[in-house]
């Protein structure tokens, strides 16, 4: 078996933490492969709804294995509050949770100098959700990091002090008050609780279940043009949350890629700095912001809203070996009369349809083509017969204009408000 991959094709928060739980069962594994807390990936079933930031969503699902891959950094007191609050809800977290031993530790230290640089870059900042995930991935890509697999080895204390007393000196060039204690303390009991945790060489465990026939989804985290490489560079994570990411975050070689499943949403949001050609800054944006309830999920910021941006998914479809396609919170757009897709750019006094180098605002102005709205409230239909004309209208626009099939379309953010479209393109 190969393994399938889901993932986001925008700047984030495009719903794939619904869309993983609504297809795990058809899985037999759910694999994170990059990212950490700065994801929030939302579920709602029976009345329930929950946030995960580094467990993947396939969790709340009887006999399914969740892996943490190697690609991911974790930051032990968030990973403790989710496992606690599971565990709450009655979720027999430790029998279906693993960790790679090699996946990256998140220090208080690292969450302080992202805060200290965001601080230093002023009105230039990332708009880092401040969870540490730039400076743990410049320590592990600098080859200081340090690992779960280091908790369990003797001199992992030294190995930390050594690590902190550096992280200490990059501080002090900074102008930043912190109080490191009280963090510190948290974040050892953590670490003393994570030794508890099922701790493993992931990449055999992901290969010897291809090799026996099980079902692997890699679940990937943040969007495409967030991508440390391929995104709007400088405004982006610090990881690849493309195809290739799921090869190196959890050790699959790039001939064991499956299904890539790209999600979008039916218009476009970001949260945090950076390019955004199709924002709305107006009262079209909040009407959709309200609608969509578009606020971060991990933290609580307002998202900037906006018309969908064809040349950027085409991108992300292309980057990523897309094979197929799922839209979300098509409910959302049911308040417009008229909707709009930007199918081109005006960029330098010309017409193109990719994202230029550089995405500056003041150079690149959106092209729009208007489409009929359906005004119809979409949140409680279950199968493609019933919706109405101009929404499908607008998924063979999609379709067409993307050259991929969409197979799933979301239209509420509950598991049931899920709709497959089994006839899509070939
Ligand atoms: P993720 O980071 O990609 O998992 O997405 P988030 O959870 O951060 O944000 C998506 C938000 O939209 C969450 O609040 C979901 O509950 C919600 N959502 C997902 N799909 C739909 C949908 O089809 N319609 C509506 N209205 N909400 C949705
Ligand atoms: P999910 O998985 C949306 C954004 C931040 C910021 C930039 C860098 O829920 O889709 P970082 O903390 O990674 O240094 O922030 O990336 N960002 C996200 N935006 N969804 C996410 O994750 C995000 N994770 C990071 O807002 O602009
Ligand atoms: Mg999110």
């Amino acid at each position: 078996m190969k393994v399938d991959v889901l993932l986001g094709l925008q700047w984030g928060d495009e719903g794939k933490g619904k869309i993983v739980d609504v297809i795990t069962p058809d899985y037999d594994v759910i694999a994170r492969f990059q990212g950490g807390p700065n994801a929030g990936h939302t579920l709602e079933f029976n009345g329930i709804k929950h946030v995960l930031h580094t467990i993947p969503s396939g969790i709340f699902h009887e006999a399914k294995i969740n892996v943490v891959g190697n690609g991911v950094v974790i930051d032990p007191i968030i990973l403790k509050k989710e496992i606690d609050k599971l565990i709450e809800m009655g979720v027999d977290v430790h029998s279906k949770l693993l960790f790679s031993r090699k996946a990256h530790l998140i220090l208080p230290t690292h969450k302080l100098l992202d805060a200290a640089s965001e601080q230093e870059k002023g009105k230039n900042k990332i708009g880092s959700t401040l969870k540490g995930i730039g400076p743990t991935y410049m320590d592990k890509t600098g080859r200081n990091g340090l690992r779960i697999g280091d908790i369990f080895e003797d001199g992992f204390d030294s190995k930390y002090d050594k690590l902190k007393a550096k992280h200490a000196r990059m501080l002090s060039f900074y102008d930043f008050e912190y109080d490191l204690a009280p963090m510190e303390k948290e974040w050892l009991e953590s670490i003393e609780y994570m030794r508890q945790l099922t701790v493993i060489d992931s990449e055999h465990y992901i290969n010897q279940a291809m090799k026996a026939g099980k079902r692997v989804l890699a679940e990937g985290a943040q969007g495409s043009l967030l991508d440390i490489d391929f995104g709007s560079y400088p405004f982006v994570t610090s990881s690849n949350t493309i195809t290739a990411g799921a090869c190196t975050g959890l050790g699959v070689a790039p001939n064991k890629i499956g299904e890539v499943i790209g999600i979008f949403k039916a218009y476009c949001t970001r949260v945090g700095s950076g390019p955004f050609p199709t924002e709305l800054e107006n009262e079209t944006g909040e009407a959709i912001r309200a609608a969509g309830h578009e606020f971060g999920a991990t933290t609580g910021r307002p998202r900037r809203c906006g018309w969908i941006d064809l040349p950027a998914l085409k991108y992300a479809i292309m980057i990523n070996g897309v094979t197929q396609l799922t839209m979300t919170k098509a409910d959302v757009l049911s308040d417009f009369d008229t909707i709009y897709a930007c199918t081109h750019y005006k960029y330098k006094g010309e017409l193109i349809d990719y994202l230029p180098y550089d995405i500056d605002e003041s150079l690149v102005e959106p092209v729009y083509e208007a489409l009929t709205g359906w005004s119809e409230d979409l949140t409680g239909l279950k199968s493609m017969e019933e919706l109405p004309q101009s929404l499908v209208d607008y998924i063979v626009y999609l379709e067409e204009k993307l050259e991929t099939p969409i197979s799933i379309v979301s239209v509420g953010p509950d598991r049931t408000q899920t709709i497959p479209r089994k006839h899509a393109m070939a």
